[in-house]
């Protein structure tokens, strides 16, 4: 076997009372792709931080190409071709491309002026390097953040990097950047640079990677080969925890559908969606961005009006003018981006719950009836497992994962019968989202009728029991989870086979 480019061994590092490293090996090899894999507080940064000399571990040995350290210097780290792309990207967003790419050499170079024509040849070999076409002349600030993170990508290559390691570079990125990112990460591979790549995404962890290690609380717990690795094992290492990957089945009992949409048109986004929607069910939607799956929960509640077809709630029409008509019908919604429609991230878990249910919760005269949105409180706090310490803690305090049960708790509270969620786990964690799938199966099991509009196929496929694939507005195929694969739904939403 070839020696690592970058081998730790039994590195520890606490920060006061926490550990946030304990005993941590891994190696890289070169020209590899290795996944550093961890739910959020796992380490991962940690650990790159001590890679790169940006923190002395307590005990432990760092190895680069064959060199021993006990511990780096930010400068050493540098110098022994050790590039981090850090998730601000530290780039100059007043400068342009070719100033932010060349600076550095020529302040290395100590040369006292710079010289343009040199510059500008530094910075078009760098972004030839990565078949990167980007005007050298724009200012950075004008960028987007994906190109951002390519000039970074470019200015570590100027640096000679002999590893280029990326905490998390996909958090900021639309599927499509990801994808001009992952060929961008594989030309590097193979102009034999190895890359390091963070991230807390099983699907990342499988498209990019030859090998993986991955972290819980400090330790860690799993290294290897992706190609030997399966979805359940990755999930069980990253939380530690055994979930079941069954399909969900309504119960056999034939229901008569609560909502019922015919010919249903909205010029410019979806036109003529015809379907059934019965208690106990969870309807899966999915389809591209800009498919029109988004504004065809949008319009069933309230958000705007169809130009033709018709809605039916229990067998009688309805016209759904606004939210609050679609609230008083018995159907919520809870929209993609928690964090900025959901929910009052400073006000407490209390009162982000009681908002909705404030009609029930007041006497005659108006006046709230604290014991009541207390018993309220600890009754969905319960419910729904949220990991909340106190419900006077403000919202933004939760994990992701927990925020999303509050804005379901919020739902819960009223009288649902429809509940529509869009992207109901986004960026949350992998142990978050499978309590939230078990969550979603347990209310639909009492009864109510489930919508969940999501580009997550692995998500869709464990969850709904039915699924219906959008296609430039229009539902191409319905689907039985458990009678289909990824794949063929992804064929569906893209028309590519
Ligand atoms: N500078 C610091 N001071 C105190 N605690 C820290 C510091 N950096 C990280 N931690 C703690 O160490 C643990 C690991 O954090 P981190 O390495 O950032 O995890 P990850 O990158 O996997 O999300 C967390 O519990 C975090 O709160
Ligand atoms: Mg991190």
């Amino acid at each position: 076997m070839a020696a690592s480019v970058l081998r730790v061994e039994g590195i520890t590092k606490s920060f006061g009372g926490v550990q946030a490293l304990k005993g941590v090996n891994f190696d890289i090899a070169p020209g590899e792709i290795h996944c550093l894999a961890g739910e959020n507080g796992s380490g991962k940064s940690t650990l790159i931080k001590v890679v790169s000399g940006v923190y002395e571990p307590d005990a432990g040995k760092i190895e680069i190409n064959g060199q021993q350290f006990s511990h780096l210097t930010p400068k050493e780290a540098i110098g022994l071709g050790i590039q981090v792309i850090y998730q601000d990207f530290s780039v100059f967003p007043n400068l342009t491309v070719m100033e932010n790419l060349a600076l550095n050499n020529e302040l290395m170079d100590k040369r006292k002026l710079m010289s343009y024509k040199r510059a500008r040849a530094i910075a078009g070999n760098a972004v030839s390097q990565i078949e990167f076409d980007v005007d050298l002349d724009e200012r950075v600030e004008n960028l987007s953040v994906a190109d951002r993170q390519l000039i970074a990508i470019c200015r570590a290559l100027l640096q000679e990097a002999k590893l280029i390691i990326m905490d998390e570079p996909t958090s900021a990125l639309t599927k499509k950047e990801v994808k001009a990112l992952f060929a961008v990460i594989k030309r590097l591979q193979a102009r034999g640079l190895p890359i390091l790549f963070v991230s807390h995404k099983l699907d990342e962890v499988f498209e990019i990677s030859e090998r993986y290690t991955i972290l819980r609380s400090g330790e860690n717990v799993a290294r290897g080969n992706t190609k030997e690795l399966d979805r359940k094992t990755f999930v069980f290492h990253m939380t530690g925890r055994q979930f079941e990957d069954e399909f969900y089945r309504p119960s056999a009992a034939k229901r008569e559908p609560i909502l019922s949409v015919r010919e249903l048109s909205l010029q410019g986004a979806y036109s003529d969606i015809s379907f059934d929607l019965s208690p106990g069910e969870i309807l899966g939607v999915t389809g591209l961005l800009g498919s029109g799956r988004t504004e065809l929960v949008e319009t069933l509640f309230g958000i705007s009006q169809p130009d033709a077809g018709k809605i039916f709630i229990r067998g009688k029409e309805v016209r759904i003018k606004s939210v609050k008509s679609a609230i008083r019908k018995g159907i919520g919604y809870v929209p993609s981006d928690r964090l900025t429609e959901g929910l009052f991230l400073p006000q407490s878990v209390e009162r982000n719950l009681a908002i909705t249910a404030l009609d029930r919760l007041s006497d005659h005269f108006g006046f709230l009836r604290r014991s009541a949105i207390a018993d309220m409180t600890r009754k969905w706090i319960g419910e729904l497992s949220i990991a909340a310490k106190s419900p006077a803690l403000p919202v933004w305090a939760l994990s992701g994962g927990n925020q999303q049960k509050v804005v379901l708790a919020r739902w819960l509270a009223n009288d649902l019968s429809i509940l529509m969620l869009n992207g109901p786990t986004m960026g949350v964690d992998i142990g978050s989202k499978y309590d939230i799938h078990v969550l979603m199966r347990e209310l639909a099991a009492r009864g109510l009728a489930i919508i969940i509009v999501s580009d997550d196929l692995p998500e869709v496929l464990a969850c709904a029991s039915r699924i219906l694939v959008m296609r430039d507005g229009a539902f191409v195929q319905e689907l039985d989870p458990s009678a289909t694969t990824e794949s063929k739904l992804s064929e569906l939403s893209t028309g590519i086979a």
